[in-house]
């Protein structure tokens, strides 16, 4: 059970006919991001900017799913090839504005699109699937020729301004900052930068869109005039929460918008009944699930697949990628990647689980161990300071404390077996490839590089020889022949 909230797919919840497109405009640079990476590529709680948008997107079902590229387009088209192989692309080689990439878009497109086409900027991470499907509803119920999403902001510097008739309240026009007049700079009511349109209209209006203005470039804001003028309805939709509509600017912006989305992630995994000990010092992904009575302790950084079952407790201190924690596991102050940890299991404190760790239930993977391509059964215990990499261990076996499964003849990498119900020793060396067969013991400080038959003792180090009075004739004086010598004293012995 995954207790993350259902995701509503627009369409299938509002009923509505999917929009024929959704574009999505990511051809700028983002200067203003002082960045080797483009904008729309930096990532917040494990998606890229445009990946956020194009999973909102996705929600509608639209027909066609066209990103307009620009800036650095082999990498972002690569990158939208790897989140969604359905995602289409059209080249912007030269950004002349928001009108002339719709128009590229369409041109993609081929045939004038016949239904609603949603415009959407790649660099709005946090506006959801919901606003969305809400916004072509609401265009679709009004039976306008464009709908815009509007928002009240407290500082509205730099956004384009809504303008709205005095008499009846409806929207004229709207204006970019740096062509407003002073009356209009005074509207705190913006444009969100999305919008849905009647695409045939659309195709015919962005046509006409002239570039008299002060950036000299094509505006779609301005197809919200022309359609007006040619009699057609323009609607406005009034987001909820302005801080949906947040454009990514540079780096500060792109902080505080991991900051809500991450208080937004949280918010829904303790409403789901997850005990977020301090939300303000855990990061989760949006691909992150849990059950209920998971709890996270403060610090810890889920990420990627993560999954926490019920009753599964990490933290503090702990990052988490793809990894998956069974039933009232404890996993403390861990690294894990690519890991699984069985229900009932404790990890660390001060593990590191590297891809291909499958940790059976009720086992332990404890303090300095590190693990890797390592299956390790149900109530094995590793508990101390050691390394398995390559390795099957079977059930209910105990490895010694300081142990390692020497994987790496310098060149190849070879597997070992240990079997179930076997103790071996503190300080052993597993030199593969090896076999231990079930219910085998090893002496402590064993060199292993021969397989143990089921049952045996194997011993496999030098044996122990006393020199006796070595101290005493090589160290004389010295503080350890004097301890000696107190000590052979105390014992009423001779040496
Ligand atoms: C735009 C809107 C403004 C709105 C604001 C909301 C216009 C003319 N202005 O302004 O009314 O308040 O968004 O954030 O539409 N892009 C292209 N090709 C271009 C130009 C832009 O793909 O030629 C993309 C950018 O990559 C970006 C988006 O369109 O994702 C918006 O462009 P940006 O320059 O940020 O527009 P704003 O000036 O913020
Ligand atoms: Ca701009």
């Amino acid at each position: 059970m995954s207790a993350n909230p259902p995701q509503v797919l627009g369409s299938a919840r509002t009923g509505e006919t999917p929009p024929a497109a959704v574009v999505v405009l990511a051809a700028g640079e983002g200067t203003r991001m002082k960045s080797a990476t483009p904008k729309v590529l930096h990532e917040i709680s494990g998606r890229s900017l445009v990946g956020h948008v194009v999973a909102a997107a996705r929600e509608l079902e639209p027909e066609q799913l066209v990103v307009v590229v620009g800036h650095e387009r082999e990498r972002v088209s690569t990158h939208l090839g790897d989140i969604d192989p359905g995602v289409r692309t059209a080249v912007q080689h030269e950004q002349n504005g928001t009108g002339h990439a719709v128009r590229m878009a369409l041109e993609e497109l081929g045939a004038e699109p016949d239904g609603t086409v949603v415009v959407v900027c790649g660099d709005t991470p946090l506006l959801t699937g919901t606003t969305l499907a809400s916004l072509a509803a609401t265009h679709t119920a009004d039976g306008n020729a464009v709908t815009v999403l509007t928002a009240e902001v407290p500082d509205a510097t730099g956004y384009g301004r809504i303008v709205r008739d005095h008499a009846s309240g409806a929207v004229t026009a709207i204006v970019e900052h740096k062509d407003a007049s002073e009356g209009q700079l005074a509207v705190r009511e913006i444009n969100s930068g999305v919008f849905a349109f009647d695409g045939r209209l659309l195709a015919d209006a962005l046509g006409k869109v002239r570039r008299d203005n002060s950036q000299g470039e094509e505006y779609l804001t301005d197809v919200l005039g022309i359609l007006r003028e040619a009699g057609h309805r323009v609607g406005a939709s009034v987001a909820g929460d302005h801080r949906e509509i947040v454009g990514i600017n540079n780096r500060l912006q792109l902080s505080q918008a991991r900051a809500l989305l991450n208080t937004r992630l949280l918010e829904q995994a303790m409403l789901a009944g997850v005990n977020v000990v301090d939300p303000a010092s855990v990061f989760i992904d949006v691909t992150v699930t849990y059950e209920r009575d998971a709890v996270i302790h403060p610090g810890t950084q889920l990420l990627g697949a993560t999954h926490l079952a019920e009753g599964a407790e990490v933290g503090p201190n702990s990052r988490l990628t793809d990894t998956t924690v069974g039933r009232f596991a404890r996993v403390d102050n861990t690294v894990a990647d690519g890991a699984e940890v069985g229900e009932h299991s404790t990890v660390g404190p001060f593990a590191y689980l590297r891809p291909g760790t499958k940790l059976g239930a009720k086992g332990k993977i404890g303090t300095y161990v590190e693990t890797k391509n390592a299956t390790i059964g149900e109530g094995t215990k590793v508990p101390h300071l050691s390394y398995v990499g390559d390795a099957t261990i079977g059930e209910y076996t105990n490895i010694g404390a300081a142990s390692v499964f020497v994987n790496y003849d310098g060149q190849d990498k070879h597997h070992s077996t240990v079997g179930s119900h076997c103790r071996t020793g503190s300080d052993n060396m597993f030199v593969a490839p090896v076999t231990v067969g079930d219910g085998a013991y090893t002496a402590a400080g064993s060199v292993i590089t021969k397989d143990v038959p089921a049952g045996a003792l194997a011993v496999a180090r030098g044996q122990q020889r006393n020199i006796d009075g070595w101290v005493a004739r090589k160290r004389p004086g010295s503080a350890a022949a004097q301890a000696a010598q107190s000590a052979s004293e105390g014992s009423g012995g001779e040496s």
